[in-house]
């Protein structure tokens, strides 16, 4: 018999997310194969979708609750261009609290429902010196600096039934959905502002000191977050292809002599400035993620 050894106390078990799952499926007829998990700011992504259909987490059993204001905390069903699509409205960080089995609790949800695509998007300081306030970055691969430290959310028992105990991240982000994000983006006339390049998670929530910025960039940084590489690292390990879109809110300090600070509004404000282009972009890519898993 194939035992699993005890689940820490803070983890989620298969028979936690079947019943989410289960009941998910008696309340929708939808049937995703892609999910959007919008950043901050970003809950209108889900706007183009019809026959829509949201539930709020905290009415979702086993569901994280936001600890956000505002409209968000909603997982929102709908269609696109034919394609069943998910969209999370708010997404859950570890400098709220939570576990990082909680934060990815959705994106095993997704896969039981059916998901094979994930998109995610996110808000992220440029530390590449080509960068400006505005761009918006694919996500080319990242680096999973609180998974150094331990902070990992595959770490415990590995349940088979998802994935792989060892799980390739070399390939994270799908490289035909990048060239073809890109493609949109440029077609969208967005191409003067569409980079590609690599994430780095940090717990945060404060934003980066100066030096900690520096050894960031001699990593191979070229912009820096708080969220999506443990979403995108269980989404990889139970098998999706993943598109992360980074939209660059502000330039991070590298330099002692730099007056300007960092604070939560402007990241709130760029994102607002670009919502709609990024809006565009995922729903285009939307339809090519289903076609991409059609002729995979
Ligand atoms: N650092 C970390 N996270 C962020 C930043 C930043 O500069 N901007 C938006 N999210």
């Amino acid at each position: 018999m194939n035992r699993l050894p005890p689940a820490p106390s803070n983890c989620c078990s298969f028979e936690d997310y079947k019943l989410t799952t289960d009941w998910l499926k008696k309340q929708t007829r939808h049937r995703p194969t892609v999910a959007v998990i919008c950043g901050s700011g970003l809950g209108l992504l889900a706007d183009r979708a019809t026959d829509k259909q949201t539930f709020r987490y905290q009415d979702i059993p086993n569901f994280p609750v936001s600890t956000v204001q505002g409209h968000e905390g909603c997982l929102v069903f709908g269609t696109i261009e034919e394609t069943s699509c998910v969209f999370m409205q708010g997404h859950f960080h570890l400098y709220e609290g939570y576990s990082l089995c909680k934060v990815t609790f959705p994106v095993r949800i997704f896969k039981l429902l059916g998901v094979e695509a994930l998109v995610v998007t996110n808000a992220s300081g440029g530390i590449c010196p080509d960068f400006k306030v505005g761009d918006i970055m694919v996500i080319k691969d990242h680096i999973n600096l609180p998974g150094f430290a331990g902070q990992h959310p595959l770490c415990g028992p590995n349940d088979d039934r998802f994935g792989t105990r060892f799980p390739c991240m070399s390939d994270a982000y799908s490289k035909e959905l990048r060239r073809q994000c890109v493609d949109v983006g440029t077609a969208l006339g967005c191409g003067s502002f569409i980079r590609e390049g690599v994430y780095c998670m940090v717990s945060g929530p404060n934003f980066e000191t100066i030096a900690e910025a520096r050894m960031l960039q001699i990593l191979g940084c070229d912009s820096v977050g708080m969220s999506t590489v443990p979403e995108v690292t269980v989404a990889k390990h139970c098998g999706m292809r993943v598109l992360g879109l980074s939209l660059i809110t502000n330039k991070v300090s590298l330099d002692y002599s730099r007056e300007e600070k960092v604070n939560h509004e402007e990241v709130l404000q760029i994102s607002k400035m670009r919502a709609e282009v990024i809006r565009e972009m995922v729903t285009r890519m939307i339809s090519r993620c289903t076609q991409s898993i059609n002729t995979h």
